[in-house]
């Protein structure tokens, strides 16, 4: 089992309080899922729950330090490493998705920082994915995605 850090803990059990009968906190993620969400998402944890970054860019490191923060706060980080979204536009409906959840306590800054780590990550770790997904875009999805990957690797290249 993953631990749940204390502030999410505590919005929770606050939340708890307030609902009349209410006992015991369950795990937030995982019990109200519809069963295909359910498989997809267990799918996606089993496997690694951590990413080497030893090789990626100083800036890099530091988004995936705040990435591993913010992103297994309701989850096991396994779930986004190994789930099967890899392209920008992916990671920005998924980032957004979760940043709008209830007391996800993600803001736009960390949003974007943690949408550059994943989007330069899949282009690394996940990169057969990404051109699988390429080769069946559109030629208009396809140009966007590669113009926001190189824009990403582009930004964190050593100088
Ligand atoms: C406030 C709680 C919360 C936080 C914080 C959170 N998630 Fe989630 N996440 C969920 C829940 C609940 C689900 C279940 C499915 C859904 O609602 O999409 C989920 C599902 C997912 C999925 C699988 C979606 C699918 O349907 O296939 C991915 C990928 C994911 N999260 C990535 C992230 C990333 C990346 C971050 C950090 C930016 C993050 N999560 C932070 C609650 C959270």
């Amino acid at each position: 089992m993953y631990s749940m850090p204390v502030k999410y803990a505590a919005v929770l059990l606050g939340v708890a309080a307030l609902v009349p009968g209410g006992t015991g906190v369950a795990r937030p993620a995982n019990e109200t899922l519809d069963p295909e969400t359910k498989v997809r998402v267990e799918r996606f944890e089993k496997g690694p729950a951590t990413i080497d970054v030893s090789k990626y860019p100083e800036a890099l490191k530091d988004n995936y330090e705040l990435f591993s923060q913010k992103c297994m706060q309701c989850h096991r980080l396994s779930r986004p490493i190994n789930c099967d979204y890899a392209l920008p536009a992916e990671w920005e409906r998924y980032i957004k998705r979760m940043m709008h959840k209830p007391g996800s306590g993600i803001g736009t800054g960390d949003a974007k920082k943690i949408f550059d780590f994943l989007v330069y990550d899949s282009s690394i770790r996940k990169k057969a994915l990404v051109d699988e997904k390429l080769a069946t875009a559109t030629p208009e999805e396809k140009k966007a995605a590669e113009d926001k990957i190189k824009e990403i690797r582009d930004k964190y290249a050593k100088p």
